[in-house]
């Protein structure tokens, strides 16, 4: 049988039924701790054979059927699930730098990663070079001999700024450095950068791939080797996804397909109605023709996604008028579950960022960063208008 769609994959890979007395759903193995299948000591170094399970924080059947189900929608050869994305993007990093190593990044970065690389790994004697560009070539300038990791997102957090990722990929892979991206905007089914070069696949399951404001969860994905690598330090660092958020997460990734596809037409007509309203002075998304990144975004990925950046005209002030009177959607931060949220960049995902970053990166004080739900366009338009009355 010729590969699955994405759809039929996001519904049934990672299934265990037949396994386990026939049932649909795999059931939640809410076990910290398995009976021994052997005497063999090396289980206490972790290496099981995939199957066989010792103690929940090495592996649990109910969260290798979610990871399962991911690395399939990713085309990765494994994935490994973590308590956060926060605890998903730290661990890889420490799984591939040390001490004297350099990490090459976006500046234009989720903050945490940002507050992570620029605070936290310093400490540790790993060098963090910010570049301020989308472009493939200036950023893989800054790529030297130390360099052991190139660090993306694409969709960035709140522009929506693109990056070439197969370009960028091929230049990074010439000076021998690993390329990692976060591709929490996009999902697996609007972008997949393993197929485009990209070496790990990062993810906040708790966005879309969950889609329902409930879970807190990560993944990392890739080469078998190097999830070989990841989940070394995931056993010792610790943040593994317990049971049962794994099953609410596999519940959630069975509609991904679905989901992700009305969230991006409710985008695009939010998008449309923002670019047009007088007191919008500017309108971001990826699938407008305005966009300076949506010739790479038809190119690049499959679909232009469900965020929406817009900046109210009158600045802060007008801003945080606005984002206070909507009654529908949710003033909120994070992103992707089935129901609208705004958020201010400034106020929220950007706090750890200094003026003059915010600055540089064009992220101005009137701007409105909307997570646009699967609720009915019209009545998300309504409420915006009100809103900006
Ligand atoms: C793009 C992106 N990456 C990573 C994270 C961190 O994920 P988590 O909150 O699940 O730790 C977030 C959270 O907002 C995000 O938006």
């Amino acid at each position: 049988m010729s590969k699955k769609g994405m759809a039929t994959r996001a519904v049934h890979d990672g299934d265990r039924s037949l396994r386990y007395e026939g049932a649909i759903n795999t059931p939640i193995f809410q076990s910290s701790t398995f009976s021994f299948p052997t005497d063999d000591p090396r289980t206490w170094e972790g290496e099981v054979p995939r199957g066989t399970y010792i103690y929940s924080r090495n592996s649990n059947p109910t969260v290798e059927a979610v990871e399962e189900k991911l690395a399939s929608l990713e085309g990765a050869e494994a994935s490994l699930a973590f308590s956060s994305g926060m605890a998903a993007i730290s661990t890889a990093l420490l799984a591939f730098v040390g001490k004297g190593d350099r990490v090459v990044a976006m500046q234009d970065l989720y903050g945490g990663t940002y507050g992570l690389l620029r605070n936290e790994m310093p400490r540790l004697g790993v060098d963090v070079a910010f570049v301020p560009t989308t472009d493939p070539e200036e950023l893989c300038a800054a790529i030297d001999g130390r360099t052991k990791v190139l660090y993306l997102e694409s969709p960035t957090n709140p522009l929506l700024k693109l990056i070439d990722i197969k370009e960028t990929c091929r230049l990074a892979h010439e000076k021998g450095c690993r390329v990692l991206i976060d591709n929490t905007f996009a999902t697996p089914v609007l972008q997949r950068p393993l197929e485009q070069g990209v070496d790990v696949v990062l993810h906040s399951a708790t966005k879309y791939l969950n889609g329902h404001s409930d879970v807190i969860a990560g993944f990392v994905a890739g080469r078998r080797e190097d999830m070989g690598l990841v989940h070394q330090r995931r056993r010792l660092f610790g943040g593994v996804l317990d049971p049962l958020p794994a099953y609410l997460l596999a519940r959630g990734m069975r509609t991904l397909d679905l989901r992700v596809r009305r969230h991006e037409a409710n985008a695009r007509a939010v998008a449309e109605h923002l670019e047009a309203h007088p007191k919008v002075s500017r309108c971001i998304y990826p699938g407008l023709r305005s966009h300076p990144d949506h010739e790479l975004a038809k190119r690049q990925m499959d679909g232009f996604g469900g965020m929406v950046t817009f900046e109210v005209r009158g600045g802060r002030h007008a801003a945080e008028g606005a984002i206070k009177r909507l009654q529908l959607i949710a003033r909120a931060s994070s992103l992707g579950g089935v129901e609208s949220l705004a958020s201010m960049p400034l106020n929220t995902s950007h706090t750890s960022y200094s003026r003059e970053e915010r600055v540089m990166l064009g992220i101005t004080d009137g701007m409105v960063r909307l997570s646009v739900g699967i609720e009915d366009p019209e009545d998300l338009c309504q409420d915006l208008d009100q809103a900006l009355r």
